[in-house]
């Protein structure tokens, strides 16, 4: 009678008690609200601030875009010549900088190059004792107008080239080839250019984003933010996939072996990179308009091989799994076509993401709660200490 009582209890007790439910990866949670951009995956379609990134890319240089980005209007004439003004003239880095970058080891990549870049600027801005409030928008300007040229001075270093000064009388995407090539290409070229920065710009909580996010939330500096957030864009399921998609079609070679590779992908059970996506899964909105910007370059360049070895695999990934390419999949032979090393398009996507990153640090400051998940604990339960003597 009384065990039969003592079971009800424990069941009673145990009836109780919810388990939480676990959502891993964050998969379908929403976590705040932003105004910076909204992705909808039902239309494919994203807009920063309202605008939609196929009409930002089709009308806009990306210096608008970020201004619109960090204050919520497309700039008049008059403000966007300001606004590239003070971003010229912050493009210089110090020569103790410039030193810094010059002991990089030769062989590190150029992510954790820019990574350690960032978080070194940061020591030079930022006293001991913290940062004040309100400074945000100068240190993103900084970032803005830096970041090029230090990924551009590692680049030359690493060639064992002398590095090229910035100039102020160039674009952001213009002066950015000058400072790794020394000229600057046609006009193409350079559309192709900045309609990539344009939609790498934004990308409401992806992973280094909400990086960025919670970083701020603790209130730590824009520089420990930024560092934090290429730290997770390096990573190959986020912007690292740009590159891996390139080495992907150097393996293929030509369209005669791109079945056959992509087949042999499937038997490994394999993932293909540049295809899939946490949110969109009925296509990325990004895709058509980075599509097109590449086949205006393979014209140009009169080398269309790295698209039909695309469409084969796009084609195949398509229509039998369903799974689509995103923004990666054409951007990275679209770098490929404008002469860049491959590892340099992920820096290349952290010079266009700083623009989303600060916009989302400036809310996040502007609203601040501490950004702090519960967990389910799955591990020994509570016990106790035997001394080392009885173990
Ligand atoms: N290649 C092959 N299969 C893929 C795939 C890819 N690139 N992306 C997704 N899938 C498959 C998964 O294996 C899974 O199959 P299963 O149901 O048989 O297990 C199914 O599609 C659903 O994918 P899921 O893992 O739930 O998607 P996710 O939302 O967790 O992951 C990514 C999204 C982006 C991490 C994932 O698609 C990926 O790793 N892509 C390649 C890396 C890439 O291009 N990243 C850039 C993102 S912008």
């Amino acid at each position: 009678m009384a065990k039969a009582a003592t079971r009800k209890k424990a069941k009673a007790k145990k009836a109780k008690t919810v388990e939480p439910k676990i959502y891993k990866g964050l998969a379908g949670v929403t976590v705040d609200t932003t105004s910076v951009s909204k992705v909808m995956p039902e239309t494919n379609s994203l807009t920063y601030r309202g605008y939609a990134v196929q009409d930002l890319a089709a009308n806009c240089k990306f210096e608008e875009v970020a201004y619109l980005l960090w204050h919520g209007e497309l700039p008049t004439r008059s403000q966007l010549r300001k606004f590239e003004k003070d971003e010229r003239s912050r493009r210089n880095i110090s020569r103790a900088h410039i030193d810094v970058i010059r002991h990089f080891p030769r062989r590190a990549h150029p992510m954790d190059t820019i990574r350690t870049s960032v978080s070194y600027l940061g020591t030079t801005e930022i006293a001991w004792g913290g940062e004040p409030a309100g400074k945000d928008m100068d240190r993103a300007m900084n970032l803005l107008a830096k970041i090029p040229t230090m990924i551009a001075t590692d680049y030359r270093f690493r060639k064992g080239l002398p590095r090229k000064a910035p100039r102020t009388d160039l674009s952001m995407s213009e002066n950015f080839f000058h400072m790794c090539f020394g000229e600057v290409p046609p006009k193409e070229v350079i559309k192709a250019f900045d309609i990539s920065l344009i939609l790498y710009a934004e990308h409401s909580f992806n992973a280094s984003t909400f990086t960025t996010r919670v970083i701020t939330s603790s209130r730590s500096d824009i520089y420990s933010a930024v560092t934090g957030g290429i730290g997770s864009l390096k990573g190959p399921l986020h912007g690292g996939a740009n590159e891996a998609v390139m080495h992907n079609l150097l393996e293929i070679r030509t369209p005669a072996r791109a079945e056959k590779w992509l087949r042999d992908k499937q038997k490994n059970k394999e993932l293909v990179m540049g295809f899939g996506h946490r949110v969109y899964k009925q296509g990325d909105s990004r895709v058509p308009t980075m599509r097109a910007a590449l086949e205006d370059l393979a014209a140009w360049k009169g080398d269309t091989k790295w698209l039909e070895i695309s469409d084969i695999l796009q084609d195949i990934m398509i229509n039998e799994k369903a799974i689509h390419p995103n923004l990666d999949f054409p951007a990275g032979p679209a770098y490929y076509l404008m002469g860049f090393d491959i590892d340099m398009y992920t820096p290349i996507f952290v010079m266009s993401r700083i623009t989303g990153w600060a916009a989302h640090i400036l809310e996040q400051n502007a609203s601040n709660s501490l950004i702090r998940p519960l967990s389910a604990y799955g591990g020994r339960a509570q016990r106790k200490v035997k001394l080392i003597s009885k173990r």
